[in-house]
Order: C-alpha cells, then sequence, then structure tokens
C-alpha cells in the first residue's frame, strides 16, 4: 500500500529567558580578563542568570504560554519536557506545567534528558506520534540552566532558557523532514553525577567531540538524502557559546567543496542564528532551538521554501542531524516584539549580584528560603519548597512578560 507522505514539523515556537542578566565584562573585568577573549574568542556578550523564582518549570511554562494561545486544549495529547537540571528523581517536571497551563488529564507526560540533546529526542518522539495520530498536537519543551563552578574558564559560558514547540501535521512554520543521521558514542567530555550541583567538564575535548559527531550524522544524513551543503540556505547548531557554531559551520565546508557566495551567505546566517545565543548564553537542550527562533525572527530575508539544516549534540555523547523546510506564511506567526520585550526589559547584574544569585540558586533547589526579594514579573512563579513540594503560582494579571 503506498502512503502519502503527510508534513509534520513545528507549527509554533516561542523562548522565554530569565529577567536577570550579566554581561560578560563585568566576568572579565573580575578576573582580568581581555575582554575580546570572550567578545571574539567565544562571541559571547551576556548570560542569563535565573532568580530563586525562577527553574525549568516557570521557565517552560513561560514559554509555552505564548504558544498555545488560541489552540484548543484538548488537541494537546502529549507534552514532551526535555532538560539536564532536573528538579527531581521521580516526577517529571511537565506533570507541573501541565497543570499550570491547565492541559487536558488526557495527555501523556514525560521528561526527556540526554545531555543538550534531549529535546531533539523528544521532537523525533512527537513528530511519530502525530504521524500515527494526526489529528494530536504536542508540546515539546527544552528547558535547561547552563551552570558551571565559578572561577573557571567554562564559567563565561553559562545562561538559561526555554523554548516550547507546539508539533503537529500540517505545520505553520518548519516541516521537519523524516530522514536524519544519528551518532552515539560513550565519552566523557561533559557530565554531572547526582551528587553535584555543576557538571564536571573537559572543555577543549567536548568541542571536539562535538565536531567528530558532526562529520559522522552530517555523512550519514547524506548518504541517505543525497543532499549536500549547497542544498541548504542555512544552518542552525546546538550553541554552547556562539563561536561554535562557526566552527562547526567550517567543519561543514572542508568537508565539502563550496561555492564563495554561498560561503559568505552561510557565515552572515549564522550570525542572524546566534543573534539570541549571543546575550542569553547556553541554555543546554533548548539552544540549538533558541538558535532556530533567533534565524526566523531575525533573517533579513524572507525564509519560506528555504531548507535549514540543524545539528543536535548532547555532551556523553549522542547527536543527530536533520533538517527543515520553511512555510509559507510562518512570518504571521513568530512572536518577534514578545521576545525582544523580553530581552528589553531584563536588569543587568553587576558580579556581586551574581555571585547572589547563582549562590542562591544552589541553596534554593535543595529546599533552603533566599534573601533576594520578590520579583514577580513573570507569569509562572516558584515559590519554594513546603514540607518537600514545589511550590508553583499564577500570576493571573501577567500576560505580557
Ligand atoms: P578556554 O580555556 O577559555 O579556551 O575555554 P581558550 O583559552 O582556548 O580561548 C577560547 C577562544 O578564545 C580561543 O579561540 C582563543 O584563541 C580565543 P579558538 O582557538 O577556539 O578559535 N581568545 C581570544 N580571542 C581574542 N582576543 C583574546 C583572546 N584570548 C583567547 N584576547 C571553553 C573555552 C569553550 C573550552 C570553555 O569555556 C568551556 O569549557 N566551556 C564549557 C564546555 C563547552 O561549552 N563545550 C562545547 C562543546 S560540548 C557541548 O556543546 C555540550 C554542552 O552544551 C553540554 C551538554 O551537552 O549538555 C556543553
Amino acid at each position: 500500500m503506498t502512503k502519502t507522505k503527510m508534513n509534520i514539523g513545528i507549527d509554533r515556537i516561542s523562548f522565554f529567558t530569565p529577567q536577570h542578566h550579566m554581561e560578560l565584562s563585568e566576568l572579565a573585568d573580575q578576573h582580568d580578563i581581555d575582554i575580546n577573549k570572550y567578545h571574539i574568542g567565544l562571541k559571547q556578550f551576556s548570560m542569563a542568570v535565573p532568580s530563586p523564582e525562577e527553574d525549568i518549570v516557570t521557565m517552560a511554562a513561560n514559554a509555552s504560554y505564548r504558544v498555545i494561545q488560541g489552540v484548543d486544549p484538548e488537541s494537546i495529547d502529549m507534552l514532551l519536557l526535555a532538560t539536564e537540571s532536573s528538579i527531581d528523581q521521580s516526577k517529571s517536571a511537565g506533570i507541573y506545567v501541565h497543570r499550570l497551563l491547565e492541559l487536558p488529564e488526557n495527555c501523556r507526560v514525560l521528561e526527556f534528558k540526554q545531555a543538550c540533546y534531549g529535546a531533539t529526542g523528544a521532537l523525533q518522539l512527537a513528530m511519530s506520534h502525530v504521524r500515527e495520530n494526526p489529528e494530536s498536537k504536542v508540546l515539546v519543551i527544552a528547558s535547561d540552566v547552563a551552570r558551571y563552578q565559578r572561577d573557571t574558564a567554562a564559567e563565561a559560558t553559562q545562561g538559561g532558557a526555554a523554548v516550547a514547540m507546539l508539533v503537529s501535521a500540517n505545520p505553520r512554520m518548519i516541516v521537519l523532514e523524516q530522514a536524519t543521521g544519528v551518532y552515539t558514542r560513550d565519552v566523557m567530555d561533559f557530565w554531572r553525577p547526582n551528587y553535584l550541583s555543576e557538571p564536571i567538564v573537559d572543555g577543549k575535548y567536548s568541542c571536539e567531540v562535538y565536531l567528530q559527531a558532526l562529520e559522522c550524522t552530517w555523512q550519514q544524513y547524506c548518504k541517505k538524502t543525497g543532499d549536500s551543503i549547497e542544498d541548504f540556505y542555512a544552518f542552525c547548531f546546538h550553541v554552547p557559546f556562539s563561536k561554535m557554531m562557526f566552527k562547526a559551520l567550517s567543519r561543514l565546508e572542508e568537508m565539502e567543496a563550496i561555492s564563495d557566495e554561498q560561503k559568505a551567505r552561510l557565515h552572515k546566517l549564522g550570525e542572524t542564528a546566534v543573534g539570541y545565543n549571543k546575550i542569553v548564553g547556553n541554555c543546554y537542550t533548548a539552544s540549538l532551538y533558541l538558535s532556530l527562533v533567533s534565524l526566523l525572527e531575525n533573517s533579513p530575508r524572507n525564509l519560506t521554501g528555504k531548507k535549514i539544516g540543524l545539528y543536535s549534540y548532547g555532551s556523553g555523547c549522542t547527536a543527530e542531524f536533520f533538517s527543515g523546510r520553511v512555510m509559507f506564511g510562518y512570518e504571521k506567526h513568530l512572536l518577534v516584539d514578545q521576545h525582544l520585550n523580553m530581552l528589553k526589559k531584563r536588569d543587568a547584574l553587576k558580579y556581586k549580584d551574581y555571585l547572589r544569585f547563582h549562590d542562591a540558586y544552589i541553596g534554593v533547589a535543595k529546599g533552603a528560603g533566599h534573601e533576594l526579594g520578590v520579583f514577580e514579573r513573570n507569569r509562572y512563579l516558584f515559590k519554594g519548597v513546603d514540607n518537600h513540594k514545589r511550590i508553583y503560582e499564577v500570576n493571573e494579571n501577567v500576560y505580557d512578560f
């Protein structure tokens, strides 16, 4: 029997990032480091710093709120939340999000983990689910707080954000192709044992493995599809720090012949694709999708019909290369103003306040109180822990944040 091909992909996409950030110049001054190391060497300018009222649940709910406006909640029968900043060893963080968003009870909720790759695994499962159930919509959320030990080289690559995507048949933004290249290898480049609050990272080695995995996934993808670099209008990569995206692009260019014109365009659109990542920092499993939002919202030219290459890398490691095509009319569904407003309203922390936030986050994660004050600017808030139960509140008066 011949099967008609169904278009499945991202119907809507939005992100949320904490209301505080720190310019990397603060860190450079503190450690007496030439700021060019961050601005040119890493291509990073600022990093999001969550307040104690923000965690993976509140970021996920705040990002999703915008995505589900105008959608019949009954059509969402699956919620998949990917994170490596988990708040519980048993209960899925998505269950809190499910309640906060008032989704129907007939809904399957799961948490996904494989470092920064988790959301891509969730997206692939969502696609399979919609292929079998074309009326269904799946809410896929990537939510992470990227933290490293203070006074280390990795400190400048912290950040945090959530990206929410509604996956459906006949999507209004991007159709994702079924063919992908995948790669898994047991490596110790970055990991966080349960007893540590920050990961252990072999920074330079992790960059090498990221690029090796890119080669392997790209080769498998090209073998399956017959595509070459010339078939792509732009690429989005996992962005632990923005320079990594250009290292990845250069690696692809070393592997294949490419025209000067194509090379210039890919680099120019690469800058567009890391526009948000440069000022939000790493957000682990959300990073690739934050880059995608940045490209869609800030591309100087309309992207209708263009093919975008997507590379997801999660330390440890699993990686996947896949692709999508931008749909006609996608620009009508972008949330550019809301996102720019949110970024504009962020408060900049001085180094001494960043230290207090950094420490308070750990304290609160362990169930302690904090003395940083009350912020309450977001719609969904984390209010602390009572009898080992996490308390979340909805700020009903906040619609635009
Ligand atoms: P570092 O010690 O700061 O490295 O660590 P560096 O001294 O080599 O400097 C970095 C770059 O700045 C170099 O450029 C320098 O030349 C340049 P490159 O050679 O790489 O092109 N530089 C300057 N440029 C201009 N003016 C100057 C100057 N000084 C230096 N004055 C590192 C950097 C990324 C390793 C560190 O920040 C780190 O360990 N980060 C965390 C790990 C990471 O992000 N790894 C990325 C790949 S793994 C991954 O993506 C997965 C992950 O997201 C986790 C997950 O999957 O869950 C991390």
